[in-house]
């Protein structure tokens, strides 16, 4: 099956390692061909008329002409944290807040992190499996085309396989996202089991579990005062890296509790959240190859302070952005993500979409090993396609969708 997309406006391609705003834009009037979920080639686009035709009179049942009338591309949207799968309502948390209890008072009074496990635990897989598709379909119509998705709603081996095996399920739904699975069993301590009991629990019996049965990638660990201190973090984190699981974590989201320093120290694949990170520290996690995640919807959704990017642009800190969709902070919006960073935290648009793009690809890529998060040849064919001609409007629809389609996996879907 071949496909063509004709008179494309400006395409943000990102092809090659370069900040220079020219080369990493081709200008109006190319078109792409795609053969079999994969680019075959960015040509002029009156080229490709000379070559397969018009729209018109189309009747091969193997090829598909679309005329893009200008609109610009940019490559699919990868979501490089997100905390998918869960059950429950915390609604009234938002107003418990604003009457004067933080993030901690209400985890300590059986709200938060343990209130969705109890949830999440009496749901049943059938109903997991619909709520997550819709989560993603959700997700597709905002340009996302791949997300890293975790467990830690479970905190028991059984329910933290049964959201892992979910996530399987739905990988391979179709016409959906695809998914980059994360094992976060250690997300909290559950309800009436010491901190040291269930560390035990997690190397001995949960990790071996999920290693056993090939369904995550990746290992995360809330590093935090109040929740996994360094030692536990780093102990879990070793445990899986001996067992062949990348690192990720969780650090430094509501004070600086080391965990960005630890994050440096193991070179752990990216360290998000990292609000209360210190400057030397992002520097060392910066040398150690540590991506940064920042998370905007966090401080949106509960009114914590925004990272200094002014400070992260200056020490040259790779970064991505990401949703951190879960019960407290309900968008898979990364243009919305993208719009906070750009209105509030003066970030260029240009490296907001690199944050979702190319630097998300770093930690989180694509299950068939294909370049994802650009737009070159060879790649897979996940791109977006914009409503306007101007690859910038990306940030300005942070309530609604900025594109009309989205191509994934080679398939063209119309939003
Ligand atoms: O990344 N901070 C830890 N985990 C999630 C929130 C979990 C929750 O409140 O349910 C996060 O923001
Ligand atoms: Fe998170």
């Amino acid at each position: 099956m071949r496909r063509v997309l004709l008179n494309a406006g400006p395409i943000v391609h990102f092809d090659g390692l370069t900040s220079s705003i020219d080369k990493c834009i081709y200008p109006a009037g190319k078109g792409i061909v795609i053969i079999n979920g994969q680019i075959e080639s960015i040509k002029d686009s009156n080229d490709l008329v000379d070559e397969y035709g018009g729209t018109e009179g189309q009747s091969d049942p193997l090829l598909k002409i679309h005329d893009l009338e200008g609109s610009a591309i940019i490559p699919g949207l990868i979501d490089a944290h997100t905390h998918l799968l869960w059950a429950g309502d915390r609604s009234p948390e938002v107003r418990l807040r604003r009457e004067g209890m933080t993030y901690a008072d209400i985890a300590n009074t059986g709200g938060g992190i343990q209130s969705t496990v109890r949830a999440t635990r009496a749901a049943s897989s059938e109903s997991l499996f619909k709520t997550g598709y819709v989560r993603l379909r959700e997700a597709l119509s905002t340009g996302t085309t791949h997300l890293e998705a975790k467990s830690g709603y479970g905190l028991d081996t059984e329910t933290e396989l049964r959201l892992l095996g979910v996530m399987k399920s739905l990988g391979s739904a179709g016409h959906v996202p695809s998914i980059d699975p994360t094992w976060m069993g250690a997300h909290d301590v559950p309800t009436g089991t010491s901190m040291e009991a269930y560390v035990d629990e997690l190397v001995s019996e949960q990790l071996p579990a999920v290693v056993e049965q090939n369904i995550a990638r990746s290992a995360d660990v809330f590093c935090e005062p109040g929740w996994f201190d360094t030692e536990a973090s780093e102990r879990i984190l070793n445990e899986a890296r001996a067992q062949g699981l990348s690192l990720r974590m969780h650090v430094d989201e509501f004070k600086d509790g080391g965990g960005g320093a630890l994050a440096a120290d193991l070179r752990v694949d990216t360290a998000d959240h990292a609000y209360c990170t210190p400057l030397e520290v992002r520097r060392s996690m910066r040398d150690r190859g540590v991506m940064t995640g920042f998370l905007p919807g966090t401080p949106y959704a509960m009114g914590d302070k925004w990272p200094d990017m002014a400070e992260v642009e200056d020490e040259a800190v790779p970064y991505t952005l990401a949703t951190d969709f879960n019960p407290n902070c309900q968008t898979l919006s990364l243009p919305f993500m993208m719009s906070l960073m750009v209105q509030r935290c003066g970030v260029h648009p240009l490296d907001a979409l690199r944050a979702v793009t190319v630097n998300a690809a770093k930690t989180t890529p694509h299950p068939t090993g294909l370049v994802h998060g650009q737009i070159k040849e060879g790649a897979i064919a996940n791109l977006n396609i914009l409503q306007t001609q101007h690859w910038e409007s990306v940030c300005l629809r942070p309530t609604g969708s900025p594109f009309t389609a989205t191509v994934l996996n080679g398939d063209f879907i119309a939003h």
